[in-house]
């Protein structure tokens, strides 16, 4: 039976790079819908970028560019990397889109008329200076809590506490500095509380595939919802005041819906584009009565906006509702969080320099399964599984015959394999593959195929082709073993091809064939003629990971969705011209323990201080007089210059320098973080 299957990943916001975190989610939805692919069903995997809201227009303000002109410069950046690996779109758009205009009227409208959707005035903080309604990640101010400094509006990264922006001590605006005031507005809300009923149905339920029942949610998910449920559904707040970058709702001048509206709405936007360019029936997949299969790849962080919002947005505005939610983990490096300052937190366009994408693609989809559980990309592990099973494992097995059948056989296989029992194993593995790849078990599936090419190695040690080779009369059974050995490496190729695209068309041409299919297992290739074989993959070197590291060590870019710097009220002078690092590394600067901090007799400006910086004393001159009294010094530590030339001024030698920031604002001495230690080398 041919199905029809519309597929979606999350959408990626438009103003930040594409990293390894957002590939396990892309990488794994393109080797499911690669798989329905090779089995002949029709499936589209359609995408777009996230383009709208607060963080994108302050972005493209800090930028001095207008939103259009970044979202369509991200737009490129995005596609860029998903091509570089390999996540095959059927279409990547933009939410920023008429059609996707279209669709958010239009389902609005709708619940508007069925009664769904209600105004009332709130309150909300408001910078007076910028004249705009603040999102809560951008107040800052004080934990309520633990009394932490500079946490967001939201939630305390110290303590954890959760709390409303209004809550926080000395409030302030991320984006100009200023004092937020409570201010009111009308807003428009989705009274999720009424779709209740249907979304305990609707979460708990199952949808018809291919003939058979399935859970629309993965248990965790489903188990989240009923949390959900029990601490009650509120009505969620649809719209955001002027200025905002987004559609304005119909009917509401200076009001606009906020992202999370129009961003899943972005889904059948990406979809109506695609139909009206191929010529596709779109009415035929969204219809309450359609017989497609819908589903939505997401992380775990977004799955209330898509089992709870999304279902009822649609459910309420006369279309179907989505087949299954499919929600995955998060990534972590080595172990931990990835992190910026570990060079862990890696972007595709870094990776792609410096690694073969194909080699990740097969490394997240080992591990990657049906639940939602966080997956660990082990760098170490990495390298030598990938070496071990690609290149060991399989690759190897091609190697080791194409060459005979080249030299000895003029290409050509022979056209009968004889009675070789490890081809009919690996032919009737083919529905017990299928089957884990179509239920997202995907480390199950490659589990499977490399226990096969252990199979198949097993069959050359037993048979050493080399060894037939250099015996007369044994032409023959050399030719069959090695026509054996090109089989199963074509029966291998299928069964990996949705998790290595590239490289199984680098095999198709090689083994001068057309593009396999998942029904290409149940035949072999006989007497057919297969070009000279080149090597198809290299191994892992380490060194080229350390690389990888190290260069996303030292681009420690700001992230890219953080809030602008406030307006200022001093002055900041240009950065100087770039340095290398190899500049930079010439300085060095090194915590300083102030052991004595004196007055200097006839100097008004001057310090004088005696330094411990671990293995020696060095006395230096500062110019921080006006700034700080001497005995409010002594015993603190800050950090100085350890390697300048010695300067004799007027009172006596200077042995280095003391850092401190400053300009018309006033000084400040550098303190390093409480822990380190004099001598330590600051870098
Ligand atoms: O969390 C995010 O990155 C969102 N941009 C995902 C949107 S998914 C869909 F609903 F558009
Ligand atoms: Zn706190």
């Amino acid at each position: 039976m041919k199905r029809k299957i519309l597929v979606t990943s999350a959408l990626p916001y438009a103003n930040g790079a594409i990293h390894l975190g957002h590939l396990v989610e892309y990488i794994q939805t393109d080797i499911w819908v690669r798989f329905q692919k090779m089995r002949g069903h029709t499936c589209h995997y359609v995408c777009a970028d996230d383009t709208h809201g607060t963080p994108i227009m302050l972005r493209a303000e800090k930028e001095g560019i207008s939103p259009e002109a970044l979202i369509e410069r991200v737009h490129g950046e995005h596609l860029r990397d998903f091509t570089g690996f390999h996540v095959g779109f059927d279409n990547y758009y933009s939410t920023n889109s008429e059609e996707n205009r279209q669709y958010a009227y239009r389902i609005y409208n709708a619940l508007k008329e069925n009664g769904k959707i209600v105004s009332r005035t709130i309150s909300q903080l408001y910078d007076p200076v910028k004249h705009m309604f603040l999102p809560d990640r951008f107040v800052k101010g004080e934990c309520p809590k633990c009394a932490a400094k500079d946490q967001y509006g939201d939630n305390c990264e110290v303590c954890g506490t959760t709390y409303s922006p209004t809550e926080l001590k000395n409030p302030y605006s991320a984006v100009s500095g200023a004092t937020p005031v409570l201010k009111d507005s009308e807003h428009y809300f989705f009274k999720l509380g009424e779709c209740e009923d249907f979304l305990r149905g609707w979460t708990r339920g199952s949808a018809t595939v291919a003939g058979e029942a399935r859970a629309r949610l993965q248990e965790g998910a489903a188990n989240k919802m009923q949390e959900w449920f029990e601490a009650g559904l509120t009505d969620w707040d649809i719209s955001r005041d002027a200025p905002y970058f987004g559609f304005e709702i119909p009917d509401a001048p200076g009001k606009y819906f906020y992202v999370w509206l129009d961003a899943p709405v972005g889904y059948m936007a990406s979809h109506r584009n695609l139909c009206d360019r191929l010529g596709l029936d779109f009415d035929s997949y969204w219809n309450k009565d359609s017989d497609a299969e819908l589903y939505h790849f997401i992380g775990k962080d977004i799955l209330y906006f898509h089992a709870l919002f999304w279902p009822a947005m649609l459910e309420y505005s006369g279309f179907r509702t989505p087949t299954g939610i499919n929600a995955h983990g998060f990534l972590t490096v080595d172990g931990a969080k990835m992190s910026k300052s570990r060079g862990t937190f890696i972007t595709a366009e870094s990776y792609l320099r410096h690694l073969n994408p194909e080699w990740l693609r097969y490394y997240f989809a080992a591990k990657l399964n049906s639940a939602i559980e966080d997956i660990d990309l082990n760098l170490e592990d990495f390298a030598a599984r990938v070496n071990s099973d690609l290149v060991g494992k399989y690759i190897n097995i091609a190697s080791r015959a194409a060459g005979f059948i080249t030299k000895r056989f003029g290409g050509q296989l022979a056209s009968d394999l004889g009675s070789a029992a490890v081809i009919g194993r690996l032919q009737a593995a083919s529905e017990g593959v299928a089957a884990h790849y179509e239920a997202r078990e995907f480390g199950r599936a490659l589990r499977d195929v490399m226990a096969l090419a252990d199979e198949v190695n097993q069959f050359v040690d037993a048979h050493k082709p080399w060894e037939m080779a250099k015996q007369e009369g044994r032409d023959a059974e050399l030719q069959r073993v090695c026509s054996v050995l090109i089989n199963a490496f074509r029966l291998l190729t299928i069964y990996l091809k949705p998790v290595l695209p590239s490289l199984a068309a680098d095999v198709e041409a090689f083994l001068n064939v057309a593009p396999l299919q998942w029904q290409d297992s149940q035949s072999l290739l006989l007497g057919h003629t297969i070009n000279t074989y080149n090597h198809l993959m290299t191994r892992i070197d380490p060194k080229a990971i350390e690389a990888m590291i190290e260069e996303n060590k030292q681009s420690l870019a700001p992230a890219t969705a953080e809030p602008t710097a406030p307006a200022l009220d001093y002055e900041v002078p240009p950065i100087a011209e770039t340095i290398s690092i190899d500049d930079f590394m010439k300085i060095d600067l090194r915590v300083a323990k102030i052991v004595e901090a004196r007055a200097v007799e006839g100097a008004d400006k001057l310090v004088s201080l005696t330094l411990d910086i671990g293995t020696e004393t060095r006395h230096v001159f500062a110019g921080i007089k006006s700034a700080y009294k001497p005995e409010e010094l002594q015993g603190r530590l800050t950090v100085m210059v350890a390697n300048l030339a010695p300067r004799k001024m007027k009172f006596g030698m200077s042995e280095g320098m003391v850092l401190a920031a400053g300009g018309d604002g006033g000084l400040y001495i550098l303190n390093p973080d409480s822990g380190a230690k004099p001598g330590m080398r600051v870098k």
